[in-house]
């Protein structure tokens, strides 16, 4: 395993008020933890109050997501130039995207190419192996940027739900991250996501190909948060 990264993922979560609570009450227990990375990812609204708060500790802020389009006429779009200077890090091509807004491979590797111009790293979610193909085969710079990008393995039947999808889901976890590393390089970073939560996510942790998780549910609550962060 690499550096351990945490990725918390809010989702459609959390108010202003709520993101401050939120932040008040782990900060202390991980502004100084540096053998892990701490990336959190508030909905856009809570951005700007995330980024000045964590501004004096080691945590990181990324978005959920970020427009295809650079500029323009896209009502309700937030676009990498806005984005620029407020986050290190951007979620990409989650399934959840996918599924409610009819996101596309081909939009995911616009996003992706965006992002990387702005320096911003994307964290790019792939389903599965043949998901994986399709980005290699559409986008080159995927395999050219693939030490510049978070890969997260990401089955959809794991995702939100609260639970471990199947038994020996930290064994098939392992196996499918292992093949993603070895399409594209041993020093790529890829993460597991999908129902992570602080009784399972050491056993996932363990697991030689992975390098940490992206956390939905479990990273809404603070305290759940930090012992998943602990786990790794
Ligand atoms: P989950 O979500 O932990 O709620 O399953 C993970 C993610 O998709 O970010």
């Amino acid at each position: 395993m690499k550096k351990p990264i945490v990725v918390a993922n809010w989702k459609a979560t959390k108010t202003i008020k709520e993101t401050i609570e939120w932040i008040k009450s782990i900060k202390s227990n991980v502004e100084n933890i540096d053998d892990v990375d701490i990336i959190i990812c508030p909905p856009y609204t809570a951005l700007p109050i995330t980024s000045s708060l964590l501004e004096d500790t080691n945590l990181k802020v990324g978005a959920q997501d970020v427009s295809k389009f650079k500029k323009g006429s896209y009502t309700g779009e937030i676009t990498v130039e806005m984005l620029d200077g407020l986050v290190e890090y951007c979620i990409i091509g989650h399934s959840e995207r996918r599924k409610h807004f009819g996101e596309t491979d081909d939009d995911v590797i616009e996003k992706v190419r965006n992002l990387l111009e702005y320096s911003i790293t994307p964290i790019l979610c792939v389903s599965n192996l043949d998901q994986l193909d399709s980005y290699l085969e559409r986008g080159k710079i995927i395999v050219d940027s693939a030490e510049k990008i978070i890969f997260v393995y990401e089955p959809p039947g794991a995702i939100s739900g609260g639970g471990v999808y199947k038994p020996n889901s930290h064994e098939d976890a392992n196996d499918n991250a292992g093949k993603i590393g070895e399409k594209l390089g041993k020093k790529v970073i890829i993460l597991y996501g999908g129902s992570v939560n602080s009784d399972n996510a050491t056993s996932f942790f363990s697991k030689e190909n992975i390098d940490g998780g992206l956390i939905g549910q479990g990273s809404t609550d603070p305290n759940t948060f930090l012992e998943i962060i602990n786990s790794t």
